[in-house]
């Protein structure tokens, strides 16, 4: 017992040691600025401390929890933000831009031995009676922005669920309310923006319109850091909402209803997501190892029959009803692993919702339990979760300024976001070749021509903005305001091949 504890004593001595050798380059010379420059609370380079411990676990995929950053700079304002960014550039330091900590690719949010600027004490928000415009801040998560702007009972469009990050929005972000308003980014009226130089901007229809135009969906972190959102609020009253829990053995007429849901749904107020979880071993509340969830949101106090084809359908779970927004993106789900950090990632594809959309749909759904079911053991859980983009939501985005980054054909088609989280038994190397047979799967079936791959669910490597209709225009305004490709040598984040 003794010798363990001496042991570990040692062991933490000479992590300390190890730590204090290594304290020399880029990175801990732009930590040394900014701490002269901001003072130790705003920068924290004790691995021990508990800000520190905080912002590098809080990711969804935990294999980032892994990196250490030479420090964590917390601004409180974007002077506090330029001036990182400029000691940064001065040392040559590679950094992270963090604010929700839930996209799932290595570096995009979380950086090694370089400068983690963490947004999370940035939390500002205001509400202009007059105007309807709302303001907030990057820090904290969408659950947060809507609680602040529910006393006036109304809302912005975010996250469909409380724990996601504002990063969200600057790569469109798709929710409930979207088929009447469109995506998150299509709100936006102006926001305040430190650039890759330092310079603190706006952007806006009139000011800089073509970096509004990069951020209005066209990625995080390519072309600067948004340091406060204005956008146009809409009104939250109470909504008929919940979750409706099957067996597998309803998985046909499920998808049946969805694809139906797809190709025929015209009423806006109505918004679903459709989720097929696997887990290796029985879990839910209900002992299954398998379970399909639907998430029905209606905005608006009765859904007259626009969920029938769903709840027609034998289930276990039904919770719908009456219910605030805040409620809504707070629905608790009867397997929260779908919302579990662990070693996840995330993959997308694309489809129209015709009939070879559909049948595509079809195709995918079989590959993908043959999947799960042939690699038992490998995963925590799989999922294969169904998103519609009906013909009112790329009607909506398109009427704001002509449409956002992606310039969405079109609907109605749908994207799906499979979730892998890996199981944390797996040695890298078997994590590998997870990770290539999961791409292998989600690629048997390539995505339709013309349709934009989203980047908030895609991963590193599908390129996902070259599939962007705005794409020619989003890499002239990325060699524009990021032109000596600082951000894009020292940060993760999307190619521009
Ligand atoms: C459980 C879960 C639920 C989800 N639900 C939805 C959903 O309903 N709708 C949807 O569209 N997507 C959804 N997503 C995907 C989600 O939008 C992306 O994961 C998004 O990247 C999360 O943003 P974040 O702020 O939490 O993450 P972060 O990883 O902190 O940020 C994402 C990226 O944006 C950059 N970034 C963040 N803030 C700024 C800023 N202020 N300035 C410049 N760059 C910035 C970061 O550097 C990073 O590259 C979900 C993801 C998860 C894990
Ligand atoms: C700190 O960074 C600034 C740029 O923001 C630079 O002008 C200054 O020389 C740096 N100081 C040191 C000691 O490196
Ligand atoms: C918000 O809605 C509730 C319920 O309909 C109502 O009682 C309340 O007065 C409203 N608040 C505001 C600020 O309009
Ligand atoms: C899925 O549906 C098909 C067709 O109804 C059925 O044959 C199959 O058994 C179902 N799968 C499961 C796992 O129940
Ligand atoms: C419900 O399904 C029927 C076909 O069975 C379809 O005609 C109808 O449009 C569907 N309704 C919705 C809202 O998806
Ligand atoms: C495999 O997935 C993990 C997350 O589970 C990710 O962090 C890692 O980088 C991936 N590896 C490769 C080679 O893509
Ligand atoms: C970034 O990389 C490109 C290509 O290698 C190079 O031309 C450019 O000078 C680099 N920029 C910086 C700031 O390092």
């Amino acid at each position: 017992m003794l010798h363990q504890i001496s042991s570990a004593c040692a062991l933490l001595a000479l992590a300390l040691s190890a730590s204090a050798t290594q304290a020399t380059g880029p990175g801990p010379e732009a930590c040394g600025n900014l701490t002269q420059a901001l003072g130790s609370k705003t920068v924290v380079s004790n691995v021990l401390s508990m800000n520190y411990i905080d912002s590098v676990k809080s990711y969804f995929n935990t294999e980032q929890s892994k990196f250490k950053p030479s420090c964590i700079v917390y601004p409180t304002s974007a002077d506090d933000v330029s001036l990182a960014i400029k000691a940064i550039r001065h040392s040559e330091s590679r950094f992270a831009i963090k604010a929700g900590g839930h996209n799932p690719n290595d570096f995009y949010s979380s950086v090694d031995k370089g400068v983690l600027i963490d947004l999370c004490d940035m939390t500002e928000k205001s509400y202009d009676e007059d105007s309807t415009l709302a303001t907030y801040q990057p820090g904290g998560d969408f659950g947060d922005v809507y609680e602040y702007f529910a006393k006036w009972n109304r809302t912005v469009v975010g996250a469909r669920l409380a724990g996601v990050g504002t990063g969200l929005a600057l790569s469109g972000g798709l929710s409930y309310l979207s088929s009447q308003y469109g995506l998150a980014c299509d709100s936006f009226r102006e926001l305040e923006v430190v650039l890759p130089s330092g310079e603190i901007v706006t952007a806006s229809e009139n000011v800089n319109p073509d970096l509004f135009y990069g951020l209005r969906g066209g990625g995080g972190n390519a072309y600067g850091v948004v340091t406060k959102y204005t956008v146009q609020s809409y009104p939250a009253d109470t909504f008929y909402a919940g979750i409706v829990v099957y067996l597998f053995q309803h998985n046909s007429s499920v998808l049946d209803a969805i694809s139906d849901f797809i190709t025929y749904n015209e009423d806006p107020k109505a918004a679903i997501i459709g989720t097929y979880m696997k887990l290796p071993t029985p879990g839910f509340d209900l002992n299954l190892d398998e379970a399909i969830i639907m998430f029905l949101v209606y905005d608006g106090p009765d859904a007259g029959n626009a969920f029938k084809n769903f709840t027609d359908i034998p289930h276990l779970v039904n919770t719908l009803g009456q219910k605030t927004y805040t409620e809504v993106v707070n629905m608790p789900i009867p397997n929260s692993a779908e919302l579990n950090a662990g070693r996840n990632t995330f993959r997308v594809t694309v489809h129209g919702g015709d009939e070879t959309g559909i049948a595509n749909l079809n195709t995918l759904y079989e590959k993908w339990v043959d999947w799960g079911n042939d690699n038992k053991g490998k995963y925590l859980l799989t999922s294969f979760d169904i998103q519609p983009i009906p013909k009112s939501l790329t009607d909506a985005s398109n009427s704001n300024y002509g449409g956002n980054a992606m310039q969405m054909p079109d609907g109605p088609w749908y994207w799906v976001n499979y979730l892998l989280t890996a199981s944390p038994l797996l040695s890298e190397k078997d994590l590998d070749e997870v990770n290539q047979s999961y791409k292998e799967l989600v690629e048997a079936v390539p995505p339709t021509e013309g349709l934009p791959l989203f980047i908030n669910d895609a991963s590193h490597d599908q390129n996902p903005l070259t599939t962007y209709g705005g794409y020619a225009k989003l890499k002239e305004i990325k060699a524009r305001y990021d032109p000596d490709g600082y951000f894009a040598n020292y940060t993760g984040g999307w190619a521009f091949p």
